[in-house]
Parts: structure tokens; sequence; C-alpha cells
């Protein structure tokens, strides 16, 4: 009887409302439904649109499109489908991992909200369907009105590369570019608010009816996390490399003042950090600025100081005028001076009277930098665990430090504060606890798998779990090794396989584990196994991809292309997850 209730997918509400009423419409019994019939007639008559109306006109269609790994675009893609419903259009929000291409052709208005990742690649969950945009076979979209929102960071040569991209390709295949393409930085907030105002009002017919639908706020979901800045104390704070490792990768707890932010396996916090005040100090003193504070002590707390981009010389020329760093732009040859400079190789090698304003025009806020949290609530309660690995390294004759990760190699000290934000990842979570699991995490990949057994274990979920690990050395880089131990100890491991690529004179990495596995791992997941990868996206995940490739290849005697489409499709039935940095 409650499948003649149901509300159909044409309904003149956006897909989520019409589950929405279909969790309310469809178990309602003969009173209760007769009661919203009489309900609804009564509100209509009292606002004066009751019948013989013609049937209510379709809101008009918009897809809404977002190319996203870490979150900001899939969640500014929701942002914008609220405004849209509001003003009266019907918003499809598609994820690019699940896009069928022949749904662009059949739009009408469309929003690609995209982000750039890796070095001017796209976000890993939308490879399939952008090479699919960017192929011979995407379909025409002329007269598809559209607007491509880009998100990005300065501090990369391929600013917002995708984004833009995109925005050419839409009009290539005959789109009608209605709203100029953004291109935004770490700090978007702003920027793309206003750009979603903007595109709404370019997009929204002006015979729309705004303000038509009606929030519903029956049967709404479960109250999102707290997402808000929170204070936590330093309640622990370990280096789990050996003295004799040239690696110093640190184990921080912390404990929040009340209930920690609700966070899930999978999820990573962003860690407000400050500069090193050495750093700060020294680029004071080449701006001939050494004696303002007030001037110091913002740019330790709130301005990326490191970062060196295109726009830093462009403003660094627009605000002094200097002529050598005119010519770099004028020849061409900047992009190529800034590579692994800094800020601070700007002022040293073309040195200017500078004032506190010029520091803070070429200075952007500096960021929070995300880590994957390595603990399980079930397991640790208020508390929550990273892994955090101190990045040095010299570049054109100078040492030159990570600013977050030194804030906590470098001053953090136990029972001190340091302030995060929870950043949820609903595209990196355990699978039904019957399933089994595959983790791949070298170095600080590992810190989400440690979340992974915990939670298992304190589930006591049946689904078997599987680690590949790897490092340089066994004896000084083994993190968290009496964890795994105690783990395969307990069976919330199942198996472990390790590498360290520095104990032998041939180089052994996770891939060439992955490799030697080969047949249990298709095994496990011929039985519907989860396959997990975090930590190094430049080279580790995709030598990790391209090894299960070669490896369904080689177990099941598969052509190239037949194994390629193995992988595809654990891609697709998201039982292949990345989180990769
Ligand atoms: C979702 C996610 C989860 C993450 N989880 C973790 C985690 O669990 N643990 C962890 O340690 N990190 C993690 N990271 C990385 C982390 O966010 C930071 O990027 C990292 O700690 C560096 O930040 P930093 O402020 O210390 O360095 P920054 O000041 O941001 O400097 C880093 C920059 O320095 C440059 N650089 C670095 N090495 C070299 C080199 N050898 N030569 C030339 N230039 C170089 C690069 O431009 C690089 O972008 C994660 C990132 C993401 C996006
Ligand atoms: C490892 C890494 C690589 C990135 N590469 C680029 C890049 O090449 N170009 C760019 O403009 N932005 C780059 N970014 C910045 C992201 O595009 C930016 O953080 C964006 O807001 C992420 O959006 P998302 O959360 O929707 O994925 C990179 C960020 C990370 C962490």
């Amino acid at each position: 009887m409650s499948g003649l209730a149901t509300i159909p997918k044409t309904a003149p509400f956006a897909e989520e409302e019409i589950d929405l009423l279909n969790r309310v419409v469809g178990p309602a019994n003969a009173l209760q439904r007769a009661w919203l019939a009489g309900f609804l007639a009564g509100v209509e008559s009292v606002t004066g649109q009751a019948q013989p109306a013609a049937p209510a006109r379709p809101a008009e269609p918009i897809s809404i499109v977002y190319a996203s790994e870490s979150g900001n675009c899939e969640k500014l893609a929701g942002d914008l489908a609220k405004a849209a419903r509001k003003n009266g259009l019907k918003p499809t929000l598609i994820d690019m991992a699940d896009l069928d291409l022949a749904q662009l052709g059949a739009a009408k208005r469309l929003v690609f909200i995209a982000a750039t990742w890796g070095e001017g690649e796209p976000p890993a969950r939308a490879v399939r369907a952008y090479g699919e945009l960017m192929g011979e076979g995407a379909p025409r979209l002329d007269g598809v009105e559209f607007g491509v929102l880009a998100l990005g960071d300065t501090a990369y040569a391929e600013f917002c590369a995708i984004g833009r991209r995109i925005d050419e390709r839409l009009a290539a295949l005959g789109g009608k570019r209605v709203v100029e393409r953004a291109d935004c930085d770490l700090d978007f907030a702003a920027p793309a608010a206003a750009w979603i105002g903007d595109a709404l009002k370019v997009l929204t017919p002006p015979d729309a009816d705004r303000g038509r639908v009606i929030e519903v706020d029956f049967g709404k979901p479960a109250a999102p996390p707290n997402t808000d800045i929170v204070e936590a104390e330093i309640s622990e704070r370990v280096n789990l490399n050996s003295s004799r490792s040239n690696k110093e990768t640190i184990h921080l707890a912390l404990a929040f003042d009340g209930t920690a932010p609700a966070y899930e396996p999978g999820d990573s916090l962003d860690l407000y950090a400050e500069n090193d005040p050495a750093y700060v100090d020294e680029l004071l003193k080449f701006a001939g600025l050494a004696g303002d504070d007030k001037l110091r002590a913002e740019l330790i707390k709130t301005r990326d100081v490191t970062t060196l981009s295109l726009k830093t010389v462009e403003t660094y020329v627009a605000q002094t005028g200097h002529q050598y760093v005119k010519a770099l732009l004028a020849d061409g040859q900047a992009k190529d001076w800034i590579a692994g400079r800094q800020l601070i190789d700007l002022i040293a090698n073309f040195p200017i009277a500078l004032t506190a304003d010029h520091l803070r025009a070429l200075t952007r806020p500096l960021a929070p930098r995300a880590y994957s949290i390595a603990s399980s609530r079930r397991e640790v309660g208020d508390e929550a665990h990273l892994l955090i690995s101190a990045v040095r390294y010299e570049t054109h004759g100078r040492a030159r430090k990570g600013v977050a990760s030194n804030y906590v190699a470098e001053r953090l000290k136990r029972g001190g504060r340091v302030r995060v934000k929870l950043k949820p990842n609903k595209h990196f979570g355990l699978p039904a606890a019957d399933k089994d699991i595959i983790m791949v995490g070298p170095g600080t990949g590992v810190a989400p798998f440690r979340a992974f057994v915990q939670e298992r274990r304190a589930t006591a979920a049946k689904g078997r779990n599987w680690l590949f690990f790897g490092d340089r050395q066994f004896t000084h880089d083994f993190l968290y090794q009496l964890d795994w131990q105690e783990a395969l100890k307990d069976g919330a491991l199942t198996r472990m396989d390790v590498a360290f690529s520095r104990d032998t004179p041939e180089k052994v990495y996770v891939q060439n584990k992955l490799w030697d596995t080969r047949r249990d791992l298709i095994e496990w997941l011929d039985g519907g196994a989860h396959f997990y990868v975090c930590g190094d996206a430049k080279a580790m995940a995709k030598d990790v991809r391209a090894t299960l490739v070669r490896a369904y290849a080689g177990v099941k005697a598969l052509s190239p292309e037949a194994a390629e489409q193995a992988v595809a499709n654990l891609e697709r039935d998201k039982r292949y997850l990345q989180d990769t940095y």
C-alpha cells in the first residue's frame, strides 16, 4: 500500500527533497495521508493559491557538478544548490566521480565547481569523467548555459588549471558561457560566495518562482558534526622515529576541553599553525622593518609569509616598481625563478624599501594544514591523534622548514594548546563491518589506518583487515610498530606486509609488496574487499594503482585493457578509495 504513495522523481522538488518526502509520505497510513491532503489544501486556500489552479509550473533545472577531493568544492556546490532552490530553480547535484557525460548534453544550465590537485591534475575521484570530458566522445553542449568556479592555490604553478580547462572545454563543445570563471585561492570563502550570487543572478530565469520552495524541516538527516575551530591541549607528543633516523614524525594526542568533534575514521583535522619567529625576523630584517613588533606578531600568527607565487611577484612590482623584478616578469622568467623559492628570497634578492602595508599586500592569510586523524573515538574517547612528519629540505642554498609541521615538531610542547577544525571526508570511510579491507599507507599515509584498525577492534567488526606499510628503515622508521604488533596479536589486524626501502641494496616499496602478494590480493578483492590508499600523491598512489592493474592482468590472465577496466570498476563501485596529498 505504501508504494502507492511514493512521490515520483518527476515531482517539482529537488532530489533530496523527494527522498525526504518519501520517507514521511511513503510509510504514512491512510489517516495520515488524508490529514496531510486536507492540511495542504487548507494552506493553499489561505494563501489564495488554490485551485482550479493549473498545475504548478515545474521549476527550471540547473545541474551542478563538483570535482572535489578534500570537500571544499563539494561544500560550495551544496551552498549553490541551496541558493538555487531559493531562487525557484531545481538543482541536481552531481559528484564528478559519478558523472555520466550524457547528462551534460541534456542539461539546460550547468555549473562546474572544480578543484585542482597534484601538479595541475583533477581530484582523484574525478579523473575518469574529466578524461571523458576532454576526450573525443564528449557530447555537444550547444546552447547549454554554463559557468565555472575554480578552486586552487596560488602556490602551485598550475593554479586552478582544472577549472580553467573545464571552462575552455565547455565553450569548445558549444556551451554558452553566461558567467565568467572565477579562480579562487585558499581563502576562497568570500570570492566563491560572491561568484555564486552573481552566477545565480544570470542563471535564474526572470520569471522563476523565487521563494516558492519552502524549507522542509521534518525528517532532516542527523545534525552535521561540529566543524567550527576548537581548541585542544597537547596531551602527548612523541617522535616515532629513532634518534638515528633522518626523519622526524610526531605522534600528537589532542585532548579536547569538552566533547571531541564527532569525527569518523577517515576524517582529517585542519590545524592552525604559526610561522617560525626566526624566519619572520629574517624577513623583517631584509624588508627593513625589523623594529615593527605589531607587524611581527601579525605575520607570525596570521599571514602566509613563505609562499611565493606569480601573483606575489606581480604585487611586488605593482607596489615597489622594482625594475629587475619587472624585467623578470616581462621576460617570462618569473615562473622559473620562483620554483623552490619563498617570499624571503624575493625580498633578499631584490631589496627595496618596504612598508608594513607592502608586506601585508604581499602575503595572503595563513591557511590551516590538514592531517588525517589517526585514532577512533571509540578507543580514545574525547581525544584525537595526529601523525605529522616534519618537512625540511634545502633549495637555492637555504634551509627550508614546512610551516605547520615544524610548528608541531619544534615549538608545540606537551601541555600547549592548538586550534583545529574537523574536516569530514565521507569518501574515505569504513565499509560495512563484514567487509574485508586492504589498506596501503606508507609513511604518514598510515595515519587513517590506525583509526580504521582501532574502530574495527572497538566494534568487533567481522571483516578482515590487511595493512601495507612502508618507510625507510625497519629499525628507525617503523611508525606505530607496537600498535601493529598488538593488533596482529588481538586479531584487529589480520595481516601486515611491510616494505623498508633503505634496508636492502635494492629499494623495496609498498607497491613491490602488493605485487609479491598479488594472488591473495585479487582473491580478497574478488571476495568484495575495499581497497584504500593514503599518503604521497606524486609517485606512490600512481604506482600502487598501476601495480594493481598489473596484478589483475597477471593473476587473471587479462589483457591490459581488461585489467584497467577491473580497477576502474572498483573505483566506480567506490571500493578503490584514495586520500592522497
Ligand atoms: C587530506 C590531507 C591529509 C593529510 N594528512 C597528513 C598526515 O596525516 N600527516 C602529514 O604529515 N601530512 C599530512 N598532510 C600534508 C599536510 O597537510 C601538509 O601539507 C604538510 O604537513 C606540509 O605542511 P607544512 O606547513 O609543514 O609545509 P609548507 O610550509 O606547506 O611547505 C610545504 C611545501 O614545501 C615545498 N616542498 C616540500 N618539500 C620540498 C622539497 N623536498 N623540495 C622543494 N620543495 C619542497 C612544497 O612546495 C610543499 O608544498 C595531509 C594533507 C592533506 C591534504
Ligand atoms: C597535494 C595538493 C596538491 C594541490 N595542487 C594544486 C595545483 O596544482 N593547483 C592549484 O591551483 N591548487 C592545488 N591545490 C589546492 C587545492 O585545489 C585547494 O586546496 C582546493 O580548495 C581543494 O578543493 P577540494 O577540497 O574541493 O578538493 C593542491 C592541494 C593539495 C593539498
